[in-house]
């Protein structure tokens, strides 16, 4: 999609790239070679990158420091990687793909999945410590690491997945539908907006628009995987597709339709706006991310 404004996305991502493997290095934690194999294995595989993006673009639009800002955007990306080596367990999704590889219990089995998952949630914890900025500025760095406990923990994306799965071939519909994805994937990307602007020095006002700005993007995300689960390919999106309705999961296209699936993401589209308006030019890259997410293909 044509944007001025793009390239600052491109530009993140680059950087989150370049350092994910950098908090993990051997000198800075030792790990048995088969677990940092399937470590390596699934950071590597090519994910968005969409939740550490956000961060440092969160605390960029309060003139946040990105480089104190780096390793809590990879301590995001290793909670997200977790979740989703979880989230293909036989025990759960049971998918055999993920990022256009095959799963992380297929590749290295499922006790060595469980654990390189419990060792990213764990290390993310770590590195956020051992920061710069937890060093410099502890009650900031606490408060992010707070948010993002309880955004992952029990009461957020966890709590949102056990829903998930209990609410499989239930035939469950619209009100839990939203009280599931907010917790599955709105809460840690409303914790990874809301992080960075506690650490990049927002106001309070500023944190709470961008947490409600996280919490919107968070719900069109999960819409419109639910949407490119049914229209879209597993080349594009490196998973399997067509198996929400086989599993009978509770998605927004078999709970209201297609059609009414897509109109709300639009108006998500526009929430997540709207949450914006406290800021000027500095929430650009904010809003390109709108619709980036809005017009994903994969
Ligand atoms: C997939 O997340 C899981 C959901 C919350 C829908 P992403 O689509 O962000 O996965 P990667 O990180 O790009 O692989
Ligand atoms: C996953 O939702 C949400 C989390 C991993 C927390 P899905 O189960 O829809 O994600 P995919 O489609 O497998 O990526
Ligand atoms: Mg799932
Ligand atoms: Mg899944
Ligand atoms: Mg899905």
């Amino acid at each position: 999609m044509p944007s001025p404004t793009r390239p600052e996305i491109s530009r993140c991502r680059k950087m989150v790239e370049e350092s994910l493997l950098r908090f993990l290095e051997r000198d800075v934690c030792s790990m048995p070679e088969v677990l940092r194999e399937a470590v390596e294995y699934s950071l590597t595989a090519g994910g968005k990158r969409i939740r550490p993006v956000v961060l440092l673009l969160a605390g960029g639009a309060v003139g946040g420091n990105e480089e104190e800002l780096l390793p809590f955007a990879c301590a995001v990306e290793y909670v997200h990687t977790y979740s989703l080596i979880h989230d293909d367990l036989p025990s759960m999704d049971d998918d055999d793909f993920r990022r256009g590889k095959p799963s992380s219990h297929k590749a290295f089995g499922e006790a060595t999945a469980i654990l390189a998952g419990d060792a990213l949630l764990t290390e993310a914890f770590r590195v956020m410590g051992e920061s710069p900025l937890a060093a410099k500025e502890p009650g900031k760095a606490l408060a992010a690491v707070a948010a993002l406990a309880r955004a992952a923990g029990a009461e957020g994306m966890v709590g949102g997945q056990q829903m998930d799965l209990s609410a499989e071939g239930t035939g469950g519909r619209g009100h839990e539908k939203e009280e599931i994805d907010l917790r599955k994937t709105s809460a840690l990307l409303s914790a990874s907006a809301r992080m960075g602007g506690i650490l990049g020095g927002g106001s309070a006002v500023q944190v709470e628009a961008l947490a409600r700005y996280g919490r919107a993007l968070g719900l069109l995300f999960q819409a419109t995987d639910d949407i490119l689960d049914e229209t879209g390919s597993f080349e594009e999106m490196g998973k399997g597709v067509a198996k929400d309705r086989a599993r009978g999961k509770l998605t927004f296209p078999a709970a209201f339709g297609m059609e009414a699936a897509l109109a709300r993401a639009e108006a998500l589209c526009g929430e997540a706006l709207s949450a914006l308006s406290h800021f000027g030019d500095e929430g650009g890259h904010l809003r390109d991310m709108v619709r980036v997410v809005a017009s994903r293909r994969s």
